[in-house]
């Protein structure tokens, strides 16, 4: 290798050097401009550039969470009709003046009909029979037979 070749080689390794750093350079250069402009640009799946949209989602899933059966804002049991009775009788009054009473179906429409006509309660509706029938299915009449007949015991007989 003559040595005019052996220079030629450096300057043409010394060439590449400069390309492949001005190259890099302008890509940094380019990726930093960007950034600036904007950094939500850098984000990727999991960081959260939107917290606050994402933040409303998460209470909106705890604010009607369910959990053993219970609609845990109101103390409802879970149960077709649930959100229908949640958006109707828990305005006036708390749910748990629902869920202490247990009716039959004839005495639930009859409340809402006293609800109605004194408490300005509005009309429900096609709901009604979704509200009546959630109510009669989780909060039913607590049974209401008799004690079973003693048994085994003395009787004293009374005296004339
Ligand atoms: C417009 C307001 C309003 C709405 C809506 C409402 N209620 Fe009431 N409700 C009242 C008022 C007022 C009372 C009486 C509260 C008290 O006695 O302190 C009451 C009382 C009750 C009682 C107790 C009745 C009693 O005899 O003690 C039950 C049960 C009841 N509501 C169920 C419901 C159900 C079921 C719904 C949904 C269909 C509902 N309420 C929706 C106003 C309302």
């Amino acid at each position: 290798m003559s040595k005019q070749d052996k220079f030629r080689q450096q300057v043409k390794s010394f060439y590449n050097v400069i390309v492949v750093s001005f190259v890099l350079v302008l890509i940094i250069g380019v990726l930093g401009i960007t950034y600036m402009m904007d950094p939500s640009a850098f984000s990727f799946k999991g960081d959260t550039p939107n917290s606050e949209v994402i933040s409303t989602t998460r209470e909106d899933d705890d604010w009607d969470k369910i959990e053993n059966g219970i609609h845990l804002r109101t103390g409802f049991k879970d149960g077709e009709g649930l959100m229908t009775v949640v958006n109707n009788c828990t305005n006036c009054h708390s749910a748990q003046l629902v869920i202490q009473n247990r009716m039959s179906e004839e005495r639930w429409i009859e409340t809402i009909r006293w609800m109605q006509k004194t408490q300005n309660l509005w009309d429900l509706g096609p709901n009604e029979k979704i509200i009546v029938n959630y109510l009669v299915t989780n909060y039913p009449p607590k049974s209401k037979g008799r004690r079973e007949a003693l048994t085994n015991i003395e009787w004293f007989p009374l005296e004339e």
